[in-house]
């Protein structure tokens, strides 16, 4: 029994919440922030700075990379990790974007692995860069990498941006994975750059492996993005990190992050990412069994329905991604199908994201958020099942 209430329904309507209010009255499992009230450490930490009552620029302190250190040494095995190699800034967009501005020339080529979050895809011709895609490989409701191709266009790139765990398809890559992917890029001269701000959230048998503690001549030629927005539930308050262990990285990293305005972070972001790291522990234990169980229940729920619908198994991150291709009618065009499929469950009152939006290779498919209490959940798969039966 937890001693937090994770089943609580808390209205988010008319709270300026990108979720519920872009659709006002639909149940919205679609952008990935969760209806759960923070830990209380965290809105008590905030609750305090708040009652201070000047908000003024903000210095990081010792105590904030303390934390980070503490959090991420304890629990990951990410030993160095500390002030010397991390710079604050204000998202993971953010430090990616800055990560690709500071490691290519205009015309070079960044390599990602399709279906992807969608917010990559702006930031490589925002940098002048080129998209190069190596599509996952799906077999038997499963998501692998397609090796051959992930080399042949690592031969063309300049940076690889990973996501791990991997939104939207749910993978957690193992460590036999990502240092086959560094070996791969360090051969080629690919700086690779992980986002990792998924990484709290990862169900059992699936344990994330930091990049960062991967073989030394691996992690040189790399820099991470981590955030504790996404697991605390705090991604309006907007703080990161970038981490490089290779000084004269570090070096362009803070340039970059300089010259893109970014290095200025907010008084709200600093204290909430102190208490999460400090005190938000017991909280995140509680959350992620709470996770489990509504994944567990999403999944058997969606198969006693017997629907046409293929899940794919979630080794981590709360988004499911569901195979609707069975769904299409004789002689309906592929394309556009996630769609048209979107807008047909917003007439059941619900919203969920089109595979179509995380690139061609997710066609066919939708992500569900279920991030939610279990009852708002079960609700969101019964308009689900609705929907899918009079599409
Ligand atoms: C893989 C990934 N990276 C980055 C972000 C956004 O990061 P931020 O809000 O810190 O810019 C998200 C949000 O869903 C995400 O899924």
């Amino acid at each position: 029994m937890s001693k937090y209430n994770f089943d609580e329904i808390i209205d988010r309507n008319n709270t300026q919440s990108v979720k519920w209010d872009t659709y006002p009255g639909m149940l919205p499992m679609w952008v990935a922030d969760m209806d759960f009230r923070v830990a209380p450490e965290i809105q008590e930490a905030l609750q305090k700075r708040l009652d201070h009552g000047i908000f003024g620029y903000e210095l990081v302190p010792d105590a904030y990379y303390d934390a980070v250190h503490r959090w991420f040494s304890r629990r990951h095995g990410w030993k160095d990790i500390s002030k010397k190699n991390i710079i604050p800034t204000t998202g993971v967009i953010a430090a990616y974007s800055a990560a690709i501005k500071a490691m290519t020339h205009p015309g070079d080529r960044v390599l990602v692995q399709t279906p992807c979050y969608n917010a990559f895809f702006p930031a490589i011709p925002n940098n002048k860069c080129r998209l190069l895609e190596n599509p996952l490989h799906y077999e038997n409701g499963q998501y692998t990498i397609d090796w051959e191709d992930f080399e042949r266009k690592v031969r063309k790139a300049r940076v690889f941006l990973l996501s791990n765990p991997h939104n939207p398809v749910g993978r957690v890559w193992t460590r036999k994975e990502i240092t086959r992917m560094g070996e791969i890029c360090l051969k080629n001269d690919v700086f690779v750059v992980a986002d990792e701000i998924h990484c709290e959230l990862t169900f059992p048998g699936h344990d994330y492996t930091p990049w960062a503690t991967l073989p030394e001549d691996i992690v040189a030629n790399s820099v991470s993005c981590i955030s504790p927005t996404k697991a605390f539930n705090i991604a309006g308050i907007q703080i990161a990190n970038l981490y490089a262990r290779n000084p004269n990285i570090l070096e362009l990293m803070n340039r970059a992050i300089n010259e893109n305005e970014c290095c200025d972070v907010n008084v709200f972001g600093v204290t909430a990412l102190i208490a999460a790291y400090n005190h938000g522990g017991a909280w995140m234990h509680d959350l992620r069994e709470y996770l489990l169980h509504n994944a567990r229940a999403a999944f058997s729920y969606i198969e006693d329905l017997d629907l046409p619908i293929t899940t794919i198994p979630l080794e981590g991150t709360y988004l499911m991604w569901l195979d609707c291709r069975r769904l299409l009618h004789k002689g309906e065009p592929f394309e556009g199908f996630s769609q048209r499929f979107a807008e047909h469950l917003r007439k059941y009152k619900l919203v969920l994201s089109p595979g179509s939006i995380y690139g061609a290779a997710g066609e066919g498919f939708m992500r569900l958020n279920i991030g939610c209490p279990r009852t708002t959940l079960l609700e969101g798969i019964t308009r689900f099942k609705e929907a899918v039966e009079n599409y």
